[in-house]
């Protein structure tokens, strides 16, 4: 058997490949490879999952932030980006309106804002919660105290998303400003895991400075903590940033980690996102046949959602909700997938 064909194999059988492993897969990558990875995560994915696509409706709730990540639209040195917040009625609304269109996660993502204290969050969660009593709620509202993870899971939040973005303390430290810190995101992980949480890790393909070997760090680390969701996606430059003329990152790569991933933790819920959409027209449809098994309809007002804006170009920026969810059900279809109304839980195996 080819070397390629051996860590497939031992991929599928124990779930597991060393760091050297797992560099060694992604630089030997050709097309031919990733059409055999593709193959094999699409067995695994539907053993599982079978061909059943789940919603996530996302809510972005802020664009204010007080972080400055070097490779965000939202950066709070950007001084261009139009910032906006959402009432607890428009997020409500927005809630109302994913229901009616089959959604069955919501998910709250914005940048850190200190506006929204406990004390906004939590009546808002708890609201969605009974109203939704079949809905799951996720957050992605970044970095916060163990004690306001604690609160916000009783207000009755499910999951929370939060990408580790590297698993390279040098690398993360190229990528943030000092007061951010890798040990911080990290424990920040590991405490939303211990309440109980559903966690979500995840990184950028493509970032400035990243090499094999840091994507190969990002596997094993995904493969340790074994989250339920891991969401990757290409780095897309914004103009008004640090990394504004860095190359992006490619959907090609991007498509097989996730084949990698996919047969790492077969149950992993892995959602084909909005930046591999926008890096390539049918980068969503890439995504499902390379195995991943989530699509995130946009559910933001459209008012704000150019305001939302972390990379450049944007997809789903001027369409409704239902255009989205519309538009995503074709795509799905034309596949050979079906988007199930369902909140999505992971699959235990
Ligand atoms: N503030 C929260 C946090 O830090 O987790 C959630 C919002 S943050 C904008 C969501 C994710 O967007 C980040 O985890 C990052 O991976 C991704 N992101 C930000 N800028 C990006 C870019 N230029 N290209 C691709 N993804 C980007
Ligand atoms: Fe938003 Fe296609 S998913 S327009």
């Amino acid at each position: 058997m080819s070397e390629a064909g051996s860590l497939i194999e031992k991929l599928r059988r124990t779930r597991s490949l060393t760091v050297d492993e797992y560099e060694r897969l992604i630089r030997m990558r050709t097309p031919e490879l990733a059409k055999a990875l593709a193959a094999a995560a699409n067995e695994e994915r539907n053993a599982v999952y079978g061909k059943k696509i789940y919603l996530r409706g996302l809510i972005e709730i802020s664009s204010y932030c007080k972080n400055d990540c070097l490779y965000c639209g939202i950066r709070r040195s950007n001084a261009d980006c139009a910032r906006y917040r959402l009432t607890a009625e428009d997020i409500l609304s927005c809630a109302e309106e994913g229901y009616g269109l089959g959604i069955r996660t919501f998910v709250l993502q914005g940048g850190e804002d200190a506006y929204f204290t406990d004390d906004v969050l939590c009546p808002i969660i708890a609201e969605i919660k009974s109203r939704y009593p079949d809905c799951a709620v996720t957050l992605s509202l970044g970095e916060r105290s163990a004690q306001s993870f604690q609160r916000l899971f009783e207000a009755g939040a499910d999951r929370y998303l939060l990408r580790h973005e590297t698993a390279d303390a040098a690398h993360y430290a190229m990528l943030h400003p000092p007061a951010l810190s890798y040990e911080n995101r990290m424990r920040c992980l590991k405490t939303l895991r211990e309440i109980g949480y559903q966690v979500g890790c995840g990184f950028m393909v493509g970032s400035p400075f990243q090499t094999a070997r840091h994507l190969a760090e990002d596997l094993k680390f995904v493969e340790t903590f074994r989250p339920d969701m891991c969401g990757i996606g290409p780095f897309l430059p914004h103009r008004n940033t640090p990394f504004a003329n860095e190359p992006a990152g490619s959907a090609e790569l991007t498509c097989y980690l996730l084949s990698i991933l996919r047969l790492m933790q077969p149950n992993l819920l892995l959602p084909a996102t909005t930046a591999l959409g926008t890096a390539v027209g049918d980068g969503r449809e890439q995504g499902i046949l390379a195995g991943a098994n989530v699509v995130m309809p946009n559910l933001s007002p459209v008012s704000v959602r150019k305001k939302y804006e972390l990379y450049d170009n944007k997809i789903c920026t001027g369409e409704e909700s239902a255009q989205c969810r519309m538009c995503l059900e074709r795509r799905m279809r034309s596949i050979g997938f079906e988007i199930v109304t369902d909140r999505g839980d992971v699959k235990i195996i």
